[in-house]
């Protein structure tokens, strides 16, 4: 069974203060909810100290937003892998549409930050997700299935159990409007035929998150999906109150065990 993951992508948000008020609202009422979900939060790196803090002895995890994939070197700017498992993160986004979109990251690229993430003992949410034109094009299922060939091809099957991937199509990203739960499960079906197809039935422990537009009103029904494990949230992370309806809206789907 897949252990559902709601994650918190804070993207380039909230100033020292209000990281620390964020993390600890929502590690206090997620310490006392049931262990039927994973959460982790992904503040700005500045912050991620000060988060890990407020994090410690709660069930709430960290991880970080991008990552380099050289351990280190001359890379003026950069964070690695080291470094963020040295101040506890355990989840990275890699692969972001807005990495994509704004600093031109390729698949090729992607792929070195999904290994070196894996190789330094720590877990990738890999996004992969279409434009409009290209859902409009009807070439949506073509574009997720290069990026996933692009970022996982060779990868060995010993590594699924750490892997994430957040189906994030780009259209529905910020924009307020979410992928009907129709529109998530077939592209997470997909996705998750791709990789039965290379890994057979170890492709299922590989948990699938849906993101973009999720809210409080629309998560409880993309959860029921059953390839739908769970929720990749920017917008709706930055309260607390929408974070954690979201994060309940995946315990109670878990605890019925998913689509009837
Ligand atoms: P959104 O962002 O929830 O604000 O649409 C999701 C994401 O980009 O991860």
């Amino acid at each position: 069974m897949r252990i559902p993951l709601v994650a918190g992508n804070w993207k380039m948000h909230t100033v020292r203060q209000e990281a620390i008020t964020l993390a600890e609202a929502i590690a206090r009422a997620v310490s006392g909810l049931s262990a039927a979900v994973e959460v982790t939060l992904c503040p700005p790196f500045v912050f991620l100290e000060p988060v890990r803090q407020a994090l410690a002895d709660t069930p709430v995890q960290l991880g970080a937003q991008n990552v380099h994939p050289e351990p280190e070197g001359a890379f003026t700017g950069e964070i690695s892998v080291p470094m963020l498992a040295s101040v506890g993160c355990r989840y990275v986004i890699v692969g972001h549409s807005e990495r994509r979109q704004y600093f031109g990251e390729t698949d090729a690229w992607i792929a070195r930050k999904v290994r070196a993430v894996l190789q330094g003992g720590l877990r990738p949410i890999l996004c992969v997700g279409e434009r409009l034109e290209e859902r409009q094009a009807g070439r949506a299922r073509q574009v997720v299935q290069a990026q996933l060939e692009g970022a996982l091809d060779g990868l060995s099957e010993e590594a699924l159990p750490e892997l994430v991937i957040a189906y994030e199509p780009v259209w529905a990203i910020g924009t307020g409007q979410n992928a009907t739960p129709q529109q998530a499960q077939e592209m997470h079906g997909f996705i998750r035929s791709w990789m039965r197809a290379r890994w057979g039935s170890k492709a299922d422990s590989v948990r699938l998150l849906y993101g973009g537009s999720l809210k409080p009103d629309n998560a409880a029904a993309l959860f029921r999906q059953p390839d739908v494990d769970g929720g990749l949230v920017g917008g709706a992370s930055l309260k607390a109150s929408s974070f954690l309806a979201i994060v309940e809206a995946a315990i109670g789907v878990s605890s019925q065990g998913g689509e009837a």
